[in-house]
Parts: structure tokens; sequence; C-alpha cells
């Protein structure tokens, strides 16, 4: 084994293992699934096509498309047990929390979904088509409405607004937010995602491993900033406050939500397009103040810090538009990202390896043992 002692802090720039699924261009801003650009594919694909794409490597024919569908469709249902232990969820937790919980618990009822190896790509298919519904089941209950129905005539990102708002999507809401599902697919071994195959590389099972990585998505750094870029639009107000309130956030080396990457080093190809989703929104919806701030603050922070937008800052001005509260911003996220961490998880089952990097110790040695009599 190589002998090195050079801590490389957060992973920066450590190859861990090799991979198919996703490949990221830090520098010339490109992304790809399985060798397809991220822009092809959110020009004239939809999120169902991108996901049997990441699980089997392939794009799929229009018949193996409409049996995915048909299966994810029939996949949305609760178990009815299952569904007794949401409803006792508190509705004050944070909805990350419950979907957390719920992935978890779930598992307790589908032993034969979570069990890990090639058969996983069943457990796979299961949790992107059911996660919309522990996610809109809660919401609808903490706002006084029935469960969703399952709802087979809509598209994967047609039923999330349905099961989330209950109310019927406008064709330019479901484009958008199977524009925004694509484009939150994968990621290669971002935070989230790495969890997972850390716990798939033991061979434990798939619910566990995506649990690990519900846990892991919440965090502000990571999934969880596009509930802050809402919170910093808020306080703005409105985009002749943009530069004072930014500049001032900076001066005390607060990190604006949404800016920065750790792999980008120029513009986040898929903030490039929920920039224009944002306009767009905007404009159909007759309110662009959201798109105005987020434009003026992009200014600022560039000529400050040099930095560029990442995928958080442009989709919660278009989750809002659409009506989603903020705490279910990181929800949709995670609804989308199941694609990328399952296929992640399928591709760790193959090609198993203990995932179990080393430290630099830096602590004290050979420290003589006093018993407890002889301590002051
Ligand atoms: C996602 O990994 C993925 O692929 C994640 C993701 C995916 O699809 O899975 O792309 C999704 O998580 C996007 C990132 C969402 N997070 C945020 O928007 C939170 C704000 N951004 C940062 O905290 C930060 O940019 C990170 C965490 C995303 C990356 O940080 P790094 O690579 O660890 O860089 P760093 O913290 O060492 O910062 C380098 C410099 C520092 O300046 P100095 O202290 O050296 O002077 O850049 C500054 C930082 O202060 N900096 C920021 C900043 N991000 C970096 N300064 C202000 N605001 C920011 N957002």
């Amino acid at each position: 084994m190589a002998e090195t002692t050079e801590v490389q802090r957060g992973l920066e720039d450590v190859v861990a293992l090799e991979s198919r699924i996703c490949f990221i261009d830090g520098k010339q801003g490109r992304l790809l699934y399985q060798g397809y650009d991220i822009r092809d594919l959110a020009k004239g694909a939809t999120f169902e096509e991108v996901a049997y794409l990441l699980w089997y490597g392939r794009l799929p024919n229009a018949a193996q498309l409409a049996e995915l569908r048909v299966r994810l469709a029939g996949l949305r249902t609760l178990p009815a047990p299952f569904a007794e232990r949401l409803a006792a969820f508190p509705v004050s937790a944070h909805p990350m929390d419950v979907l957390r919980c719920a992935v978890s618990e779930l598992a307790l009822f589908e032993p034969d979904e979570t069990r890990p190896g090639p058969s996983s790509i069943g457990g796979a298919q299961r949790l992107a088509a059911v996660i919309p519904t522990i996610v809109g089941t809660f919401h609808r209950r903490r706002m006084g409405r029935a469960p969703p129905d399952p709802r087979p005539d809509l598209s994967a990102a047609g039923y999330l607004l349905y099961a989330l708002l209950d109310r019927e999507p406008t064709e330019l809401e479901s484009r958008c937010l199977d524009v925004a599902l694509i484009l939150h697919a994968d990621h290669e071994l971002n935070a989230s995602t790495f969890a997972a195959r850390v716990t798939a590389s033991t061979l434990s099972d798939l619910y566990s491993a995506i649990t690990s990585a519900v846990g892991t998505l919440k965090g502000p750094l990571h999934g969880g900033a596009n509930e802050r870029v809402m919170e910093l639009l808020a306080a703005i107000g409105s985009p002749d406050r943009a530069e004072a309130a930014v500049k001032e956030r900076l001066a005390k080396h607060e990190r604006i939500m949404g800016f920065g990457h750790r792999v980008y080093k120029v513009e986040d190809p898929r903030a490039t397009i929920l920039r224009d989703w944002s306009r767009r929104m905007g404009e159909t919806k007759g309110d662009l103040h959201y798109f105005e701030i987020l434009r003026a603050v992009e200014e600022v922070v560039h000529r400050e810090k040099g930095l560029y937008p990442n995928v958080d800052l442009y989709s919660g001005s278009v989750y809002t538009l659409m009506g989603f509260p903020p705490d279910l911003f990181t929800p949709i996220f995670a609804a989308s990202r199941v694609a990328g961490w399952t296929a992640h998880v399928l591709e760790e089952y193959d090609d198993l390896r203990l995932i179990r990097p080393t430290a630099k110790y830096v602590g004290a040695v050979d420290l003589a043992y006093t018993p407890i009599g002889g301590r002051p």
C-alpha cells in the first residue's frame, strides 16, 4: 500500500473509484450522464428516460420507456401499515427528516426490495416511484389534505407536482419540473452519492444506502442550499439592495448559498439552464422579481469573489413560482437524485470494494495508564 501522509481535506481531487455513470469537466463546465451531454438530455429527454439511462447504461427505445413508465406508476402506493406509521410523524418535522425516516422504515415492510445485489434495480425503481408519494402524503397532511392517488396518467414530473401540491400541473410546469429532475439526477461522487456508495460498499442494503444519502443531501452545503437561497432573496427584497446585502455578508465571511462548487471552476451548466427556466417561469407567472434579484446577486458575487452560480441558485425561484414551499426544495432534489444514488449503488454492488480511507494520526502516543484512584 502506498505510504502517503498528505491529507486531502474533504477528499478534494481524490480519485476514489472508477465509474461509467457520470462525467464532470469542471474546467469546461460539461456534464455527461453515461456519455450523453446534460444539455441534450435537458432539451429532448424526459426524467424517466434519464433514469433508465442511469440504471441501464443506455437510452430506452419507445417500448422500453413505455414499460418503465407503467412500472414506475404502479410503484407509487404505500403499504397500508407503513402509511399509518407515516401518518404519525409530527407535522412540525422537516420534510427531509421525514424522508430519511420514511425510507429507513419502508425497508421494514419491503425486505425483498431492499436486498443488496443485482435485484436492487427493483428497489431502485420502487424508491424513485414512491419518494414523491412519501413527501406528498406528509405535506398534504400538514395542509389538511388527503393523500395523493397514484395517477398513472401523470409522468414522473407531473405526478411529483400533483402529489406535493394537490393540483393538476400545467404543461409548462410539467416540462419545467421534468428538466429540473433531469438536471438533478446525478452528479458523480457528490457527498450524498458518496455516502450511498460507502454504505453499499459494506454490502449493506439498498434502503440503508439511500437513507445515508438523504441524510447527507439535507446539509446546506449540499442539497439544502436551494432553501437557503430563497431566505437570502427574502432578506434582500429588491435588486437594488443586492449589492449592499451581499457585500455585508461577504465582509462577515459568510457563504452566499447557490455559489461556488468543489468541481466546477466555471459556471455549472445546470445553473445556465435553470436561469433560463427561472426567467421563463417568471414571465409566465408575471413575477420576475426573484429572477431580477438573483441576476443582481450573481453580478456582485462574481465581481467580489469570482464565484459562479451552481445548480442551487435558480432552482428555488423556479419551485417557488410553481407554488412549492422552501422546505420541499431539497425533497424535490432527492426525488430526482435517487435515480443517480441507486445507479451508483448498483454499480458498487456490481464491482464491490469496501470503501475505507485512512487518517493521518496527529494525536498523543504511548501515554501511561493511571488507574482511576490515582487521577486528580
Ligand atoms: C451541490 O458536489 C456536488 O456535485 C454537489 C452538487 C450535486 O449536484 O450533487 O453539485 C449539489 O451541493 C451544489 C453546492 C450547493 N452548496 C452551496 O451553494 C453552498 C455554498 N457553497 C459553498 O459552501 C462551497 O462553494 C462548496 C461547499 C459548494 C464548495 O466548497 P469548497 O470546494 O470546499 O471550497 P472552499 O470552501 O474551500 O472555498 C474556497 C474559497 C474560500 O475562500 P477563502 O476562505 O479561501 O478566501 O471560496 C470561498 C471560500 O470562502 N467560497 C465562498 C463560497 N464558496 C466558496 N465564499 C462565499 N460564498 C460561497 N458560496
